[in-house]
């Protein structure tokens, strides 16, 4: 476990953009507002023929998951490629890592390559910040999930799919459901969800998965479907995190499905037009029935599509930002 750092003192630069992405976590609703419309931008162009602008050309993108990924992988490769960089992929378990090489030796290496962008998964809450921290002046980090704490890119097109789907969050009843103990989605999803105005914020779970005082993150707390999902306009499925689980915290998966798992019968609950998202990978019949999962409310999918556009976005404003405080240093140095 690394120290706790005050994100936007490293996340930030001197004129307030983005200059890496750790958190959602105390971001204004006007950044947050720019990485969205910004990734509508981008998503408009991959309807296009040519689906590469060239706002990275030069540019190396080192992707470093020290976790196992599908989406995020795939999907931040994807938009380097889109946005003309070159991307390295470090497979961890044949890098030096495996041979007991420490994480700070593995990012000067590859500083030493001179890449421009770290793209970081890691099972230690605080990693990012730990890299980004500790990283050369000029390089960008970008959290792809660290541990517990954040997966802030997944929130994001969280929020895009919300916004393309429902337009304006202010009239939302947004329900988080399952393992919200254990998720680094779920506290980026809140902190986005609460900054961009959303009307009411749930969380659903039995109270085994529930992070203690839960309520000082502005949500409601519920532990009965039937309660939580009433007039709710989104379904935020998770899935259970058993490998963060270091206690037995459930009954069994059959008990927790027919508790919490999403079928048709409680999705009628909540308001006939409302819409399920789910960060994947999804496990049916533990937190989502299959009909659900791939029935006409679901935009598990469109989420996919929409990270492409998102971390397109949050890339170019990162690189963008990293350029601003260089100017802004040798204007500093030059004074
Ligand atoms: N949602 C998500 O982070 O999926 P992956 O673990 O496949 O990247």
């Amino acid at each position: 476990m690394f120290e706790p750092i005050d994100a936007n003192q490293i996340q930030l630069n001197s004129d307030g953009q983005l200059k890496h992405f750790l958190t959602t976590e105390g971001l204004s609703r006007a950044l947050l507002t720019e990485i969205l419309d910004t990734a509508d931008s981008f998503l408009d162009m991959s309807e296009q023929q040519v689906k590469k602008v060239p706002l990275l050309r030069g540019k190396t993108v080192a992707n470093l998951f020290f976790e196992n990924s599908t989406r995020t992988l795939s999907t931040f490769e994807l938009a380097a490629k889109r946005l003309s960089a070159d991307v390295l992929n470090l497979n961890i378990s044949t890098s030096s890592t495996a041979k007991g090489e420490t994480l700070r030796d593995t990012l000067m290496t590859l500083e030493a390559m001179h890449a421009d962008m770290f793209v970081v998964r890691h099972s230690d809450s605080g990693a990012a910040h730990f890299i980004a921290k500790h990283v050369t002046p000029n390089v960008a980090v970008i959290n792809a999930g660290d541990g517990r704490h954040a997966h802030p890119t997944q929130a994001m097109l969280d929020m895009l799919t919300i916004r393309r789907h429902k337009g304006d969050f202010a009239p939302l009843t947004v329900a988080i459901v399952g393992d919200i103990l254990h998720s680094r989605v779920a506290r980026s999803q809140i902190h986005a969800l609460r900054t961009l105005g959303a009307g009411e914020v749930r969380v659903i779970a039995p109270k085994t998965l529930l992070p203690r005082h839960i309520e000082a993150f502005g949500v409601k707390v519920f532990t009965d479907m039937a309660e939580g999902l009433k007039d709710v306009d989104v379904v935020m499925m998770l899935r259970l995190q058993k490998e963060r689980m270091n206690s037995a915290l459930l009954p069994s998966e059959s008990e927790f499905y027919k508790l919490y798992g999403l079928t048709e019968e409680k999705l009628a609950i909540a308001k006939p037009d409302s819409v399920v998202l789910h960060p994947g990978p999804i496990n049916r019949g533990v937190e989502i029935a299959t009909s659900v999962a791939d029935g006409p409310r679901s935009l598990i999918l469109n989420q996919v599509t929409n990270g492409i556009a998102v971390r397109m976005a949050v890339m170019s404003m990162a690189v963008s930002g990293q350029m601003v405080e260089k100017q802004n240093a040798r204007q500093g140095d030059n004074a």
